[in-house]
């Protein structure tokens, strides 16, 4: 049987002690762990702490001659499951963004292989947390397909209280643990929309909606993580797209219609995420629409195609997921779309909360009844409705 391994670096911040606790919780769940440190880190928690709880020689600098090769910097991310970086100072965050490597453990992020996953704990203070450059940095490695845990907010050792705090071992050896669970979805291609669509009055003027594309975006990465082959057709969004899916981006809805149907005969699973506008204006003007004095303008609307319904009634159809923004009755108008749509499963938020924001609130509708989940993250919410479908269609006869 092959090693269960990590590698964990550990970086120069108080939260470094946490990273003690995290390498026992693998060490006790049969996890090996190659701790490397930085010189920052060393000033924190020794060495000998680290090569005491994990059972191994701890690394902590490029030039050890007592490597036979000098090649640690490649071996030792070979055969690993991950490397988990606990804590991640801003100092090394900004450093990942530029592909620094100038120690062992930024030179081994650089040389590891893009099958290899990158975990991130930030810990700092608040205002280090907030700074732009350092938020600048967390969005660019989240757009380079690195897994930021947290931060968490709460209490910090600086006498200070905010976001920035790192998030608890347990929680951190919770997504570990996840890098070994098996691919969900292995060999099953999902077809995505995500975002809005816009809808043109004149070549100046559309009429859209809010959504942001966020709740999209995260199930297509976490279907991604979980092994499909995903292709994410996507309206007017400012996201970057996530490693490994494929884009197809669109402006109206009957191009994102089209888009869905040139992919869905490959399909296992179709997932519905994009706020769709429900009509077009017939005949949009070729030229830029100037008022006429009368005070008012008409437009005639004509209705949409309903992409998800479609999808749904196709002979061997994937296993469609439905998602219902709702402003009012939320439970009652999920259940009447899902029931009209014959959706195996349906996502209920309140358009209001959901839009734009980076968490949201959602109810899962299926056969079985209705699943309220706490408000979370949205890439947590992704996460967790990717599990849902895994299981669905692993049920299917
Ligand atoms: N949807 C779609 N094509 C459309 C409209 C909606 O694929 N033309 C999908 C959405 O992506 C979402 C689900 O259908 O998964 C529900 O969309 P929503 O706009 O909330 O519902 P509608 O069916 O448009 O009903 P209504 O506007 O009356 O609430």
């Amino acid at each position: 049987m092959t090693e269960k391994r990590i590698v964990l670096g550990v970086t120069g911040g108080v939260a470094a002690y946490k990273a003690c606790e995290l390498v026992r919780l693998c060490v006790k769940a049969g996890i090996a762990v190659d701790v490397v440190m930085t010189q920052a880190g060393e000033h924190f928690v020794t060495a000998v702490t680290f090569q005491a709880l994990s059972g191994r020689r701890v690394y902590t600098d490029l030039w050890d001659a007592s490597i036979p090769n000098n090649m640690a910097h490649i071996e030792l991310t070979r055969d690993a499951t991950g490397i988990v970086v606990v804590p991640a100072t801003a100092d090394f965050m900004a450093k990942l963004v530029h592909g620094r490597a100038d120690d062992l453990l930024s030179t081994l992020i650089v040389a590891r292989q893009s099958t290899c996953p990158l975990l991130v704990a930030p810990a700092m203070n608040v205002e280090m947390w907030q700074n732009p450059a350092t938020q600048r940095n967390a969005a660019q490695l989240r757009a380079d397909g690195i897994t930021l845990l947290g931060p968490g907010k709460g209490d910090q050792a600086c006498g200070e209280t905010g976001d920035g705090r790192m998030l608890e071992p347990e929680d951190i050896f919770r997504s570990i643990q996840a890098l070994f669970s098996p691919k969900l979805l292995a060999g099953k291609r999902v077809l995505i929309t995500a975002g809005p669509t816009q809808e043109p009055i004149d070549p100046v003027r559309v009429i859209t909606n809010h959504s942001s594309g966020k709740m999209g975006f995260a199930i297509a990465a976490a279907a991604r993580a979980a092994g499909a082959e995903v292709t994410l057709v996507c309206g007017p969004v400012t996201l970057p797209s996530p490693i490994g899916v494929s884009r197809v981006d669109v402006q109206t809805a009957r191009e994102m219609f089209d888009a869905v149907k040139l992919h869905v005969g490959r399909s296992d699973v179709f997932i519905a995420v994009a706020a769709v506008a429900d009509y077009f204006v017939v005949d949009s003007s070729k030229q830029k629409i100037k008022k006429d004095g009368s005070g008012k303008l008409l437009l005639e609307l004509a209705e949409n195609p309903d992409i998800l319904a479609y999808v749904a009634a196709l002979p061997g159809a994937p296993f469609c997921v439905g998602f219902a923004a709702e402003s009012e009755n939320l439970l009652e108008h999920a259940e009447a779309k899902r029931k009209r749509k014959k959706l195996p499963l349906l996502v209920a938020n309140l358009a209001q909360e959901a839009f734009g924001a980076d968490d949201n609130h959602i109810m899962l509708l299926d056969d079985a009844g209705t699943h309220t989940l706490p408000r979370a993250a949205k890439t947590e919410l992704a996460r967790y409705i990717v599990e849902k479908v895994a299981s669905a269609i692993r049920r299917q006869p």
